[in-house]
């Protein structure tokens, strides 16, 4: 009798464990728990994206105590869903996502919340009802930047301008202000013209594609604002191809500053680099341990950033950039 019982409580506590073990993390060898973080990124469209999923890689290893789950949803918003109900499922510990625009998060962020499971946003924003459906959100003022650069051009380049202007993915807030910084001046510069607009998804074939087309159709521009470094590489071999000197016959704006793109500053390739920061990985990991610890971190909380001219960078900054 005591033996059948004893097999009871055995074949009991194993069925628990298994079923435990379907939503559990992965033990630590220490007998410690990973925690689980399951973080959707917008996709791999940019020298920008890639260091940013490097930082998140590096932050979020099992040495520092996760497990990062890592869904590329290749710049699609609803692959993005699909990832978050996923993580869902899976009982993940925390949410981290990178939205590819702002708007349609509402109803998947009440699923997350039915679920307990905190949202942290990085890098763009989101417009929704309730603010509450997400913890906190870490990352650029992209409207700061599109101001800075449109201030530098009102400061260094002529009043009359026939602005060619490259977007990023239309509704990501890296579109949204750094367009919204340009508009504005547009407003303020009676000489600036666009003679041109489009979106390249900050894409660098596709930055490229655009401003072949412009030598197609006979268009003449003397600026290029370029809403990211890779659609900027895309438009210098375009210009280069047809004959023309990039930031010589043609001013090139660009933002995000990685290490490619200054390098482009310091020969006078590109005349304006604002910077975007996307050394992320830190940052969320901080918001979670705060977490962790039972604070709340700050709503929201802006990288601190700069923006270079071959005036101003040095080739030893470029040598320290990390990414
Ligand atoms: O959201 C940040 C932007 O997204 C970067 O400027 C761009 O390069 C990236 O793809």
């Amino acid at each position: 009798m005591k033996k059948t019982l004893l097999t009871l409580l055995i074949a009991a506590m194993l069925a628990l464990f298994s079923a435990c073990s379907d939503r559990a993390p992965e033990p630590e060898p220490s007998g410690g728990r990973l925690i689980v973080v399951g973080f959707s990124q917008v996709g791999a469209e940019s020298d920008w994206r890639i260091g940013n999923t490097d930082s998140m890689l590096e932050a979020f290893s099992a040495e520092n105590g996760y497990r990062l789950i890592l869904d590329d949803a290749q710049n699609k918003q609803e692959k993005q869903i699909t990832a978050i109900r996923n993580f869902i499922n899976q009982g993940v510990d925390y949410i981290v996502l990178a939205p590819t625009t702002e708007e349609g998060w509402d109803t998947v962020l009440q699923e997350a919340r039915a679920a307990g499971i905190p949202v942290i946003l990085v890098d763009r924003r989101i417009d929704v009802a309730d603010e509450s459906l997400f913890t906190c959100w870490v990352g650029s003022d992209f409207r700061r930047e599109g101001d800075t650069a449109a201030a530098w051009m009102e400061e260094n380049l002529p009043d009359n301008l026939r602005i060619v202007h490259l977007q990023g993915n239309i509704g990501s807030s890296a579109q949204i202000g750094r367009s919204g910084g340009l508009d504005a001046a547009l407003g303020r510069q009676p000489g600036w013209t666009v003679v041109f607009e489009a979106p390249g998804d900050f894409i660098q074939a596709k930055g490229q594609e655009l401003v072949e087309e412009l030598f197609e159709n006979g268009t003449g521009f003397d600026v290029i604002y370029s809403e990211n470094d890779n659609m900027a590489f895309g438009a210098v071999d375009a210009l280069k191809a047809a004959g023309l000197r990039p930031g010589k016959d043609v001013a090139i704006i660009s933002f995000d500053a990685g290490s490619k793109a200054l390098r482009l500053v310091l020969d006078g390739t590109i005349s304006l680099d604002v910077e975007c920061n996307p050394m992320h990985g830190p940052r969320v990991r901080a918001i979670i341990e705060q977490l962790q610890r039972g604070e709340v971190p700050p709503k929201y909380t802006y990288v601190e950033e700069t923006f270079f001219t071959s005036g101003t960078l040095t080739e030893e900054t470029v040598a320290q950039r990390g990414y």
